[in-house]
């Protein structure tokens, strides 16, 4: 069985492009393929985070995979911090990746473009530690949302150089992006992705909204004057995005939703999006509240960590046997 491999990092609220662009993926491949999903704490502290929201927002996010679907009897779901082969393979591939690739990762050449100063040397360079990430348990393949190709493009380079310089150690991986939704827009800005950390938070749906706050956001998203209902990302990046949102929650085909909608203003088509995005979070925060009160959070963890490992440990001691680290047998 091929293996799969993909994580989320544990800052803020998730929103609904995390759910379509990566987990409602896990949740589909998860009968297909061997799968690994973690909670990537370790890149969640490239930015500032505060311990005690940092502790929530992790248990949300294993609570929040659970309710959406993921299967622990057949998913490997772990926190990365309870591996520290990553960290170990992180650092090595550090010293195996180039300034110049790093610097062309478009999160630190926006944060500079911005003009930010207080970037932390651990921004520059976790593209290697995801590249250690998928490394480490030989993932053929890495599903993810459009904005995270990059990265697994520079985790195959760094993999090639590594086996030309030391010999076959890893596996090269490929990204696996949705064709629908592998970039949910900004609401109120639909040329700019759907973030976590979006300027007005209206912009973004975030999975644990109150369902009724969710809706209005869509009633309030920002379309065109155009008034015809068609998918045109170039002309009409709004009314793209809500059918494409439209789509992967109804599992109705785009072209199907613009037929039905011919003869229909963006009020309809709102209204009907919005509906579908209240039913969604309902019955997911239901399921979200029944896991959190289950305890089986903790029981997931310790049972994940225990799977993981034995593939990491493996890897990180051929990997440190390769580079020459490894004296007494
Ligand atoms: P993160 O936490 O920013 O995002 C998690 C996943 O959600 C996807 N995503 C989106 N997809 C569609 N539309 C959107 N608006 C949207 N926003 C986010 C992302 O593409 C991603 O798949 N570095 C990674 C985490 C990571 C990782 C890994 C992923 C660490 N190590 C190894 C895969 C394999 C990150 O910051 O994702």
């Amino acid at each position: 069985m091929k293996r799969m491999l993909s994580g989320i990092k544990p800052t803020g609220g998730l929103t609904l492009g995390n759910y379509i662009g990566a987990i409602s993926q896990f949740i589909k491949y998860q009968d297909e393929y061997e799968m690994y999903v973690f909670i990537a704490n370790l890149h969640s502290i490239t930015v500032a985070q505060d311990p005690k929201e940092l502790r929530q927002n992790t248990k949300d996010l294993i609570a929040l995979y659970l309710a959406a679907g993921l299967d622990p009897q057949k998913v490997t779901l772990f926190l990365q911090s309870d591996i520290s082969a990553h960290a170990e393979l992180g650092w090595i591939l550090t010293c195996h990746s180039y300034m110049g690739e790093l610097q062309r990762m478009t999160q630190y050449k926006d944060k500079t473009a911005k003009g930010e100063t207080n970037i932390t040397a651990g921004l520059f360079t976790y593209p290697s530690l995801m590249a250690a990430d998928i490394l480490l348990y030989d993932a053929d393949y890495v599903p993810v949302g459009i904005d995270q190709k990059q990265h697994v493009e520079l985790t195959r380079n760094i993999a090639e150089r590594f086996n030309n310089k030391y010999g076959e150690t890893f596996i090269i991986p490929e990204p696996v992006i949705p064709k629908v939704g592998a970039k949910i827009m900004s609401l109120q800005d639909p040329t700019k992705k759907m973030s976590k950390s979006d300027e007005t938070t209206k912009g973004a749906i975030y999975l644990l909204d109150e369902p009724a706050v969710a809706r209005k956001k869509i009633m309030s998203a920002v379309t065109d004057s155009i008034g015809i209902i068609r998918y045109d990302e170039v002309n009409q990046p709004g009314i793209a995005n809500l059918l494409t949102i439209h789509s992967v929650l109804s599992k109705e085909s785009i072209e199907d939703i613009v037929e039905r909608f011919s003869n229909h203003g963006y009020g309809d088509l709102k209204k009907e999006i919005g509906q579908l995005v209240f039913d969604f979070l309902s019955e997911l925060q239901d399921r979200f509240k029944e896991i959190k009160n289950s305890g089986i959070v903790d029981e997931v963890l310790r049972q994940g960590k225990e799977q993981a490992e034995q593939i990491a440990y493996k890897k990180i001691r051929k990997v440190k046997r390769k580079v020459g680290f490894e004296i007494v047998k």
